[in-house]
């Protein structure tokens, strides 16, 4: 087959700083699918794209030829409407585990087709493969049958849905292009599109732990985001919120399930309640179920109802033991203060290497490790208490730990006050 343009030619345009025609973009999606543009020749574009940007028509035009790669899901057959959550990535990041079956206790249906964690940041289907017999894998009916029976559902992503995306995502991680805004915008948009959600609520994370560190770069991005999904019919707001701090107490797999309970139980920390409910609140509002009290249904169990049958219907025994790592280790206070910062980065960076998450694809993790926080900025502590638990199964691994932590933890002469709010603002579509 004689191909329609030469790559080589769209990676000057790129270079020099022009913009790629329609009929450029739906060509070199389709041709990097099939094969026939090469991975050295993408990475290239796609750092011409990092360094020069888009215009926001190619970034709409790459997003539907990302979404044109492969199949897309059909929830039109349910008999509530659907509305999902997709958050950019952070530590301590567990808000997916309460929230699904939060929002599906007001009958709205949430399809959360998810990931495994890659880095720093863990993976939602890691998280909930800690608990005994969960299954992250079903069938297109079986993702169906349980959005009708249990009205939430928490799977891996089928290989069908923006197959370009998949292999430019694990191009992009391994060439320094994950951090550009059309890259990560197109990625995201192509599979919530493709999914087939009639509403989505993007949870765009800013500070040392997420993507974009500053305000301006996180408004970009969800702006560019919002833009894609109300184009596509979707109707899409972002909630842009804090990520300098891990959220809640714990970063690891089956930590973070523990600290999840927690919430569904009522308790637990509150900066995780309060995303949690922010959250629930705007895909209950895009649903049409404005009048739904979100914190009443953590409070009196409801959200707790649906997390068991929801663990259940895939294989789960939500009344299992957790298992818990080998060996832990903890860190304390060298003087009295006040804690400044605890850096999300550096806690992450610490659980990843204790084991909780993966350095390459298909590495496996382990459940029990991460990082258990005793204290959040603003605490006031004393010298030789408790400031962190290091929990894993490899106990060679706690020197490397340790060191990502150097500098991530400040205890000064602070003067103890709260740390401020999760959500920094609301961009609507
Ligand atoms: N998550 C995605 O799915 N894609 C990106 O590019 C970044 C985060």
């Amino acid at each position: 087959m004689t191909e329609a343009f030469d790559v080589v030619d769209l990676i000057r345009t790129k270079r020099d700083g022009g913009a790629l025609a329609p009929a450029e973009i739906d060509w070199v999606i389709d041709a990097y699918t099939r094969g026939i543009v090469a991975d050295e020749q993408m990475s290239a574009l796609a750092m011409a794209i990092f360094l020069r940007g888009m215009g926001r028509d190619e970034i709409s035009r790459w997003t539907a030829a990302m979404i044109a790669s492969g199949s897309r899901m059909d929830f039109s057959g349910l008999s509530r409407p659907t509305s999902d959550k997709h958050s950019t990535g952070g530590v301590g990041d567990k808000i997916t585990l309460p929230l699904a079956p939060l929002v599906a206790v007001f009958d709205v249906a949430v399809p959360q087709l998810s990931g495994r964690g890659l880095g720093h940041t863990g993976g939602t289907l890691d998280k909930l493969e800690a608990i005994p017999g969960w299954r992250a894998d079903l069938d297109n009916d079986a993702i169906l049958r349980q959005l009708e029976d249990v009205g939430a559902v928490i799977c891996a992503a089928g290989t069908g849905l923006a197959p370009a995306d998949k292999k430019l995502y694990a191009l992009r991680d391994t060439t320094g292009t994950v951090e550009a805004i059309p890259l990560i915008a197109s990625s995201i948009m192509s599979k919530k599109i493709a999914e087939g959600t009639d509403s989505l609520v993007l949870d765009v994370k800013v500070g040392s732990g997420a993507f974009m560190k500053d305000l301006d770069a996180a408004r970009e991005l969800a702006r560019t985001m919002v833009a894609l999904g109300s184009d596509a019919g979707v109707r899409t707001t972002a909630l842009l919120t804090d990520m300098s701090t891990p959220l809640g107490l714990t970063a690891g797999n089956a930590l973070e399930v523990r600290e999840s309970v927690e919430v569904l139980a009522g308790g637990g920390p509150s900066d995780v309640v309060e995303l949690t409910v922010a959250l629930a609140r705007e895909m209950l509002d895009a649903a049409g179920r404005t009048d739904a009290d979100p914190r009443a249904a953590l409070a009196d169990g409801r959200a707790m109802d649906v997390w068991r049958r929801m663990i259940s219907a895939q294989g789960g025994d939500p009344d299992a033991a957790l298992p818990t790592a080998r060996e832990t280790e903890t860190l304390t206070a060298q003087n009295d203060g006040v804690v400044g910062r605890l850096d999300a980065y550096a806690v992450g960076v610490c659980a990843w290497r204790l084991g909780a998450g993966r350095a390459r694809q298909g590495d496996a993790v382990q459940a029990g490790a991460g990082v258990e926080l005793h204290v959040k900025p603003g605490d006031t502590v004393r010298a030789g208490q408790p400031l962190l638990t290091m929990h894993t199964d490899t106990p060679e691994r706690f020197d490397r730990a340790r060191q990502a932590l150097d500098g991530g933890i400040e205890i000064g002469a602070g003067d103890g006050a709260a740390t401020g709010d999760v959500v920094l603002e609301k961009i609507a579509g």
